[in-house]
């Protein structure tokens, strides 16, 4: 009781700056999937009461407290009907938006001190094929070359190349020189976050056939016109010579 009243004065006299405490342990890395749900889990025991501040770099906000007898309180709007308690002063805070992204701190007030326990919050969208952007100019229709790029939005996100028949092309970090590309050649983009992964790919040739067929359907349609007018003529000219061999022999 002594202790529950001293920190209790502790808390109620001191300004916020000097609260700054221990560390109760090493800071905790936690990745989450947006919409999803962060436990962040206080190790200690014995504990009185834990205030929870959350920090996006640059601003603080004390937003949760838990007081003995009662249970976890949201003291700010954001996180109102979002936090609970998870045992023991855990705090859960459920539909993590990309906002939610911070360092998160309990102040853990116990009988045998007071310490602090940092969270490193990260929260990522799960990736999908749509979030894939490909872009690419052809640099030559004939050869097929064309240079690719590949984007996504989102923080800590990896991005690879792979390929039915890789070799066939240079591959920069985003960029990839296509040469020579074949009908079977696909390229695939994939990209990569923390907490989800997703792919997109691309066949050269048939980009650089479209623009071909339709060169081809020009040339095709000239050579079918002049082979109807060839067999046309030609087939005038036997029916001409028949006639006039007909003719001949009726005359
Ligand atoms: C937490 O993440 C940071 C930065 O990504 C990294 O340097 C650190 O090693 C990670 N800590 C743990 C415990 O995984
Ligand atoms: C909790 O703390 C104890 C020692 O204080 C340590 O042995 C244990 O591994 C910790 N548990 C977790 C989940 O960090
Ligand atoms: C931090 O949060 C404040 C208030 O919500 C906001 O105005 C500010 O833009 C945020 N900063 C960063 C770097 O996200
Ligand atoms: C709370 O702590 C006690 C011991 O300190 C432990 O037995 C119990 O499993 C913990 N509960 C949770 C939900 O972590
Ligand atoms: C989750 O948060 C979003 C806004 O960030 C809100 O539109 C949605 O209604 C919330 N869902 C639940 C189940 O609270
Ligand atoms: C394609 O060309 C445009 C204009 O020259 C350039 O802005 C763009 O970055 C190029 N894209 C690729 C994939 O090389
Ligand atoms: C296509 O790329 C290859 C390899 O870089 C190059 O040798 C060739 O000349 C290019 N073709 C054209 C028409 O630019």
């Amino acid at each position: 009781m002594e202790v529950y009243f001293y920190w209790t004065l502790m808390l109620l006299y001191l300004p916020k700056t000097m609260l700054y405490a221990q560390p109760c342990g090493p800071t905790i890395n936690v990745s989450i999937t947006e919409g999803g749900e962060a436990s962040l889990h206080v190790n200690e025991t014995d504990i009185i009461k834990v205030s929870w501040d959350v920090s996006n770099g640059t601003y603080e906000n004390f937003f949760a407290k838990k007081q003995p007898g009662t249970s976890m309180n949201a003291i700010v709007d954001k996180y109102r009907g979002r936090v609970r308690e998870n045992g023991n002063s855990s705090l859960l805070v459920s539909n993590l938006s990309l906002q939610d992204w911070g360092t998160y701190t309990a102040h853990v007030f116990s009988n045998t001190g007071v310490c602090q326990q940092s969270y490193d919050v990260r929260v990522y969208r799960s990736l999908s094929d749509e979030n894939i952007e490909i872009e690419y100019n052809i640099t030559s229709r004939e050869s097929c070359n064309m240079t690719v790029t590949c984007r996504v939005e989102g923080p800590d996100t990896k991005l690879a190349w792979s390929s039915t028949a890789i070799g066939r092309a240079g591959v920069g970090e985003q960029v990839l020189y296509v040469y020579n590309a074949e009908p079977d050649l696909i390229y695939s983009c994939t990209a990569e976050n923390p907490v989800s992964r997703a792919a997109r790919s691309l066949t050269p040739w048939a980009h650089c056939l479209q623009d071909k067929s339709e060169k081809n359907y020009i040339v095709q349609n000239i050579i079918r016109f002049i082979l109807s007018a060839f067999i046309l003529i030609c087939g005038s000219c036997v029916f001409a010579r028949h006639l006039k061999r007909e003719g001949a022999r009726n005359g």
